[in-house]
């Protein structure tokens, strides 16, 4: 169903309706959800260890953690499904799926893995050595962990304006040139293994970089003789930027817009739990030569070069949905819901991040939990009263998320964020009204969250395992507000 063509991106227009944004797809199977009492939901918490990553997912009324491989399918995806050709070697759905991703990016060469941070190793392992600096115009997590496991470093190089929470800069995610300039110049570009440029900055709040800022930093790295990398896990949501916030791409239709940044890049890979909405991932690789040093490291890590750690069925589906992402009526259901939640939850006074990004709605831990110190965890501790206050799960992205330093002291984030993902095609309006509602309601009782610290703290990539404790008895009071306003059954 489309509004009058693919990239026709007018919004229906209601006649007594304030504008609201529509679902452009119906709901053909659901999943049953259930909302636990509020004091359940404190015994699950405490169970969990206060790390969302560590509830059951029946505990939880709307699992807003991530849209990382949650998003949902299309009944032509699902369709697709039963075609696949299951073979170890030489399956013809990874032809298939090669050549799809050769028609959108203009690049033959294609390793398959099974996910992005399997992307990440690879790249990590052909590239860097110790000593060895990665440019970014912002880390992820899991791209950060496999370069500094191999002694490298990471420069993170977004313009300063990219980490002021409230802002209405249209493309947060642009990279500063004077500092990649500068960074060249200090490390030797021999020293650089590749510069990574991430669509959709996920860490900062899902926000975009522009096409023109990619084209001269990229220009700036070929000059210097160094491999660019786009990372394009959330390369959907920044392609909708782009078409409404860059004046000279306006005319541009998606799939241009597509070819015109993978030109710009020696390498192209993604997450496809995020990009095609389905489960995998895959590197592209546009020099030959490169290509065939990198290809033996696919059956070492992940399986032969023909599904790479992938089922065959995801592989089909995700091929339909890259088709559906050159597709702007798809591709701008994700921002147009974030957009309507941030712009509430902003009115009322609640620190979001602004602009509204993709990926989700980002709350400004930093400013709503002020009185707790980055030492216990702000975001970690308002993501933890959420899930207690309307039973939602939200992402912790701060300190918590981060590694400590060689000498055991915390690295405090740059931002405290609580990550309120909307994983695509899957959420309606009334469930985010609902989330508005209880995020609300917790920002009126926000003095009442306290902090948390670690009981078992594992050295790399904390956030997804770790155990923490409250620092004093303040969900046990914030469960009996909670109660005087809800009633004890919600
Ligand atoms: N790159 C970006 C920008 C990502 O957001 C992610 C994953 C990855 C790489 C790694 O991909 O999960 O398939 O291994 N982000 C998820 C998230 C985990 O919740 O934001 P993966």
């Amino acid at each position: 169903m489309h509004k009058g063509g693919i990239d026709n991106m007018s919004e229906i227009k209601f006649y007594k309706h304030e504008q609201i944004p529509m679902e452009m797809h119906k709901v053909k199977i659901v999943q049953q959800l259930h909302l636990l009492p509020v004091t359940d939901r404190l015994k699950k918490i405490k169970e969990a260890g206060f790390n969302t990553f560590q509830l059951h997912n029946k505990d939880i009324f709307l699992d807003m953690l991530t849209d990382s491989g949650v998003n949902a399918m299309s009944d032509k995806m699902q369709g697709a499904m039963m075609i696949a050709d299951d073979a170890y070697a030489g399956s013809e759905t990874f032809y298939k799926m090669r050549d799809k991703l050769e028609e959108i990016f203009g690049i033959k060469n294609c390793l398959p893995a099974h996910q992005g941070r399997a992307c990440e190793n690879i790249l990590a392992t052909r590239f860097v050595k110790p000593g060895n600096c990665v440019i970014m115009n912002y880390h992820f997590t899991t791209a950060k962990a496999h370069i500094t496991r191999l002694g490298g470093h990471v420069e993170e190089l977004v313009k300063e304006e990219g980490l002021v929470s409230k802002s209405n800069l249209p493309f947060k995610g642009d990279i500063d040139l004077k500092k990649v300039k500068e960074c060249i110049k200090k490390e030797g570009a021999d020293n650089i293994s590749f510069m990574r440029i991430e669509a959709g900055t996920n860490l900062i709040g899902g926000q975009p970089i522009s096409y023109k800022n990619m084209k001269e930093v990229t220009d700036i790295a070929k000059k210097n003789g160094i491999i660019t990398v786009l990372d394009a896990s959330l390369l959907q949501d920044n392609l909708y930027f782009i078409k409404i916030r860059e004046n000279s791409m306006k005319n541009k239709n998606i799939r241009e817009i597509t070819r015109m940044i993978a030109d710009l890049f020696d390498i192209i890979y993604f997450s496809a739990r995020k990009f095609g909405f389905a489960r995998g991932g895959a590197i592209l690789v546009r020099d030959d030569d490169l290509f065939h040093s990198m290809e033996d490291l696919v059956p070492m890590f992940e399986g032969f070069l023909t599904y790479g750690g992938m089922s065959v069925k995801e592989m089909e589906a995700m091929t339909v949905g890259f088709d559906e992402t050159m597709d702007m009526d798809v591709i701008s259901q994700g921002p147009q819901f974030i957009d309507y939640c941030v712009k509430r939850l902003d009115e009322y006074g609640v620190p979001v991040i602004t602009p509204a990004g993709g990926l989700g709605a980002h709350l400004d831990a930093s400013k709503i939990c002020s009185h707790i110190r980055q030492e216990e965890y702000p975001a970690g501790a308002l993501v933890c009263a959420l899930y207690l206050c309307g039973g939602i799960r939200g992402m912790e992205r701060g300190t918590l998320s981060e590694e400590r330093e060689p000498d055991g002291s915390e690295r405090l984030a740059s931002m405290e964020l609580v990550r309120l993902a909307f994983p695509r095609r899957v959420f309606t309006l009334s469930q985010t009204e609902y989330v508005i509602d209880r995020v609300k309601w917790l920002y009126d009782h926000r003095d009442m969250i306290g902090g948390l610290r670690f009981i078992h703290e594992p050295k790399t990539l904390r956030f997804f395992t770790g155990k923490l404790e409250p620092i004093g008895d303040w969900p046990e009071k914030l469960v009996k507000a909670y109660e005087k306003d809800f009633g004890i059954d919600q």
